[in-house]
């Protein structure tokens, strides 16, 4: 086994692990418990930089924790935890003459585990469930409700009325999906660390199926024509359901800032937005700002909305009144008819051709014009 040298052991004191370049790669070094060890600097997963890592003790043992996702490896055999078969490969170390001598070749290869059952496979691939006649249309309802003491819901009752008359009248396959009964976690802002940490699938997803935004992805990304968005206003903003959604709905617009990748082609969005209050205007400019961004289209006046203003604090009557208001009906109506129309439409649209306007990465690495 042939050793280089690659510190100089005063530059890595005891309790401390850094990333180094070596020999046209990248190692992670580590000092802990009077020993020295190495390993493969590139995280199995999805090679975040593990000597940027944090040491975690797992019986008694250091393990280094993946920056990014929290994947974590044994310091010293490179081996992830119990239960996993991943392996990272492991570098032999000497010290000799106060340098630290590393070997040039690892001394174990790094094993990446085959996962025999993805459970994402289909988001990965982005398996498409929408074939140029489909009109599959989905409903998305961001109130929340406790279910132990149902009350009614005007924003959600408006879209089961859209989603009704889309199968009723136009044919079309119809979904809801209620954000409340989807268990999911917010988004934890791996981005900040590191513009690749952010990933599709969601890096929250891809280590955990069962998360409930892992249903939002398949329906919204893979499965849907048209999108209907159902909320009501909460202090002036949609409600903080559909913030919590959007902020996973991350992923999908950072395909677009990361790997120029759209992931919503030929699909359009309209709203419903329900309040007590008015701000109407407001909600639905957000709606409409974050759904162009991830590459939605709109049809003419998307959106149906519902405000008795400021002063009407009767909520008893407002159900009721919505319920049998002529322009809810009518204009329900009328927003799922050009919602359809326009997704006939833009099904014929080729999107080889699509470009996207939005900042990208390259953009913010000295994408400058002399
Ligand atoms: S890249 Fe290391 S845990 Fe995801």
């Amino acid at each position: 086994m042939t050793f280089s040298k690659v510190l100089d052991l005063s530059e890595l004191p005891e309790n401390s692990h850094r990333p180094v370049d070596f020999k046209g790669k990248r190692i992670a070094l580590f000092h802990y418990r009077g020993k020295i060890t190495a390993l493969g600097n590139a995280c199995l997963h999805r090679g975040g930089s593990l000597g940027d890592g944090f040491i975690q003790e797992i019986e008694g043992e250091p393990y280094i924790a993946c920056p990014w996702h929290g994947w974590q490896y044994n310091i010293v055999t490179g081996k992830a935890p119990a239960g996993f078969k991943d392996c990272q490969s492991t570098y032999e170390v000497k010290v000799e003459n106060g340098e630290i001598l590393v070997s040039e070749k690892p001394a174990t290869p790094a094993f990446r585990a085959e996962h025999d059952h993805d459970p994402v496979e289909d988001l990965r691939h982005l398996r498409y469930q929408t074939t140029p006649a489909s009109l599959n249309v989905l409903g998305i309802s961001t109130t929340n409700l406790n279910p132990e003491l149902p009350r009614p819901s005007t924003s959600e009752y408006a879209l089961e009325q859209a989603l009704q008359i889309a199968k009723t009248e136009h044919g079309a396959n119809t979904k809801m999906l209620k954000l409340r009964d989807l268990k999911f976690r917010h988004c934890e802002g791996y981005y900040s660390r590191h513009e690749q940490a952010c990933t599709w699938p969601c890096s929250i997803t891809d280590m955990d199926a069962s998360d409930g935004m892992t249903q939002v992805y398949r329906d919204l990304v893979l499965w849907a024509d048209v999108v209907f968005l159902a909320t009501p206003i909460r202090w002036g903003n949609a409600s903080s359901l559909y913030y919590k959604m959007v902020e996973r709905l991350n992923t999908v617009q950072n395909q677009i800032t990361l790997h120029d990748k759209v992931l919503i082609k030929n699909k359009v969005a309209s709203f419903i937005v329900t309040g007590g209050q008015d701000n109407i205007q407001s909600v639905v400019g957000q709606l409409n700002t974050f759904f162009t961004d991830i590459g939605f289209v709109f049809p003419p006046f998307n959106f149906v909305a519902w405000s008795r203003g400021w002063i009407q604090e009767d909520m008893e009557n407002n159900v009721e009144l919505f319920k049998r208001s002529r322009y809810i009906k009518r204009s329900v109506k009328e927003l799922v008819h050009n919602s359809v129309q326009l997704s006939r439409q833009i099904k014929q649209l080729d999107t080889s051709t699509l470009r996207t306007p939005k900042p990208s990465i390259r953009d913010s690495r000295g994408g400058h014009e002399e």
